[in-house]
């Protein structure tokens, strides 16, 4: 069966002025449909880096990158953002909610740019609310939720475009142990429904509770299990 991600031999280069640095070092990752996979290691490791190219949110410098068997580093920026929406969700530990826009509001906003209509919106969003759990609380504006609810808006708002692959950047960062687990709750949930996910994270806690950990360090993958 093809891999979601199938990455080989990917370098990522940062120009600094007359410098260049090195983030990824000729990395290979191979992630399953239906894994749900954490990627681990020390703070400037390579982790946002790697995140960004697997979400298309940037190219490597050299490397071959297929996403569902489609070699995304071909395409053309336009192709990469419609490639994103259709396949991708993600998930980080700012949330970057709205703050001016209501929960319901905020879920809704990759459907508006996707074009679809305000009462399929609205369907589509409170659906996703209920799942989340946070139905009730669709009126308030982010500055009235707590940090695991605001998160689980988060969630909502990268599942409306039904993607295949979920990626969260330190997801649980910003939240105590206890709500850390309801957030991994639901990425779990979603996992068991076909959902692949990808957790970056520094916390061992966080990490055992996907069946598989990447390791990364200084650029390169240090340990991949099985
Ligand atoms: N846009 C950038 N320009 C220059 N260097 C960068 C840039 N983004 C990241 N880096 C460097 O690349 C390394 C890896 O960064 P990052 O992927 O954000 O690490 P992590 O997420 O593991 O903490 C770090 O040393 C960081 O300083
Ligand atoms: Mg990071």
């Amino acid at each position: 069966m093809t891999a979601v991600v199938d990455i080989q031999q990917v370098k990522k280069h940062y120009k600094m002025g007359e410098e260049t640095f090195e983030a990824l070092r000729g990395v290979d990752v191979t992630i399953e449909r239906g894994e749900m996979v954490a990627l681990m290691g020390p703070s400037g490791s390579g982790k946002t880096t790697l995140m960004q190219i697997i979400g298309l949110l940037d190219r490597p410098s050299t490397g071959r990158y297929l996403l569902n068997g489609e070699d995304v580093t071909r395409l053309t920026e336009n192709q990469r953002s419609a490639f994103r929406n259709q396949h991708i969700g993600f998930v980080f530990q700012a949330f970057y909610l709205l703050s001016r826009m209501n929960v319901l509001e905020n879920v809704e906003v990759p459907l508006t740019y996707a074009g679809v209509g305000t009462r399929e919106r609205r369907e589509v969003a409170m659906s996703l609310l209920e799942k989340v759990g946070l139905a009730d609380k669709w009126r308030n504006l982010p500055s009235q939720l707590s940090g695991g609810q605001k998160q689980r808006v988060a969630i909502a708002r990268a599942l409306t475009t039904r993607p295949s692959l979920l990626l969260a950047d330190e997801p649980t960062g910003a939240l105590d142990t206890r709500t850390g687990e309801e957030v991994m709750n639901l990425f779990e949930a979603l996992n068991q429904e076909g959902v692949t996910v990808v957790v970056v994270t520094h916390e061992a806690e966080v990490a055992a509770r996907t069946r598989r950990i990447i390791r990364i360090r200084d650029g390169n993958i240090e340990r991949s299990n099985p």
